[in-house]
């Protein structure tokens, strides 16, 4: 068995997180904008001052989209920005939603004023890193949902940041300025060649690995599709680099309650288990998640 990588980094998983009534902050936040990004993604700005106080990058908020009973359940989503006032005071979360089925058709619909409920921060936020370790970012599509807000404090840290990002085509590449006004090098890629390299976005993230001297320290942190996800977690152990990776599960409730997010985990030992993604992840060490 290698050793894990994040030993090799001298970071550990973290025990999963453990919720008690005065951290869990189920509010109803008023949207304040709603801006599209294309005829699929737009992002939607809240006021809710109590989550922006607390999120960290990574972690995740359960939204109900409608006062209704349909959809039922509610759905999780990333916080992609914290708002702040002119003072700087932390007033609200932005969610970047691409959408797929009812309730993230209902969020590109919101129009400022409509109440959602949101629960939340939750989850396992990334491990941040300092210099002189670089932090490398590897977003497949909506998969760019975490990396807004990490970049923003990997950049405050002064942390030499890139930002690898794949999608279908040009049109579905966004917030570039931001990443680049940030400091962060950004690396792009689509299948149909628009824009960037044509192609997965792992390519260019292997030939970098390949590239760089082993001797300078590396953090992979990815969001995506499941496929891509593993393939970067591969391509980390393959080059000997730690791999932090958000996990997309079904998630019933966020808080640990209805197993809908299991992943099939092996530990430090071998031994083989299975973790709720909402509570031990969403972001999960890589090298230690069984991908078949
Ligand atoms: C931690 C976490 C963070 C997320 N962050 C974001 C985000 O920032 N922005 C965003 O747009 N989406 C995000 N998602 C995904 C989003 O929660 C789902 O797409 C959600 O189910 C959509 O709800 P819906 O009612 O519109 O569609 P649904 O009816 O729930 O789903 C439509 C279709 O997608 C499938 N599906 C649902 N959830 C997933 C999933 N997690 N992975 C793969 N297939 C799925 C369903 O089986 C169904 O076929 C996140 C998911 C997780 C677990
Ligand atoms: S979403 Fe219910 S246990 Fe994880």
């Amino acid at each position: 068995m290698p050793k894990s990588r994040w030993a090799l980094c001298g970071l550990k998983p973290k025990v999963p997180a453990v919720y008690t009534a005065e951290m869990l902050v189920d509010v109803t936040a008023e949207v304040i904008a709603n801006t599209p990004l294309s005829s699929d993604y737009n992002v939607l700005a809240l006021r809710a001052p109590a989550i922006a106080v607390a999120a960290a990058p990574g972690q995740f908020v359960m939204v109900k989209a409608t006062t209704s009973h349909d959809p039922l359940l509610r759905r999780p989503f990333s916080v992609f920005e914290v708002l702040r006032d002119r003072a700087g005071t932390r007033v609200g979360i932005s969610l970047l939603n691409k959408r797929i089925g009812p309730s993230t058709e209902l969020l590109y619909a919101a129009q400022p004023g409509r109440p959602i409920v949101c629960l939340g921060p939750l989850g396992r936020p990334f491990t941040i890193v300092d210099p002189p370790t670089e932090a490398w970012m590897v977003a497949g599509g909506v998969g760019l949902a975490p990396f807004a807000m990490l970049a923003e404090t990997l950049r405050a840290r002064g942390v030499r940041t890139t930002l690898f990002y794949g999608a279908r085509r040009a049109a579905e590449l966004f917030y570039l300025d931001f990443f680049q006004e940030l400091g962060v090098s950004l690396v792009l890629t689509t299948e149909d060649g628009s824009i960037g390299e044509a192609g997965r976005v792992v390519a260019p993230l292997d030939r970098h690995l390949a590239a760089r001297d082993r001797h300078e320290p590396v953090m992979l942190y990815a969001c995506g599709p499941e496929g891509m996800l593993a393939a970067t977690a591969t391509l980390a152990i393959r080059r000997g680099r730690p791999c932090q990776v958000s996990v997309e599960r079904v998630m019933g409730c966020g808080t640990g309650g209805c197993y809908s997010c299991v992943v099939p985990m092996r530990g430090d030992n071998g031994a083989f288990h299975h973790v709720r993604a909402c509570l031990a992840g969403p972001v999960l060490p890589g090298d230690q998640i069984l991908w078949d």
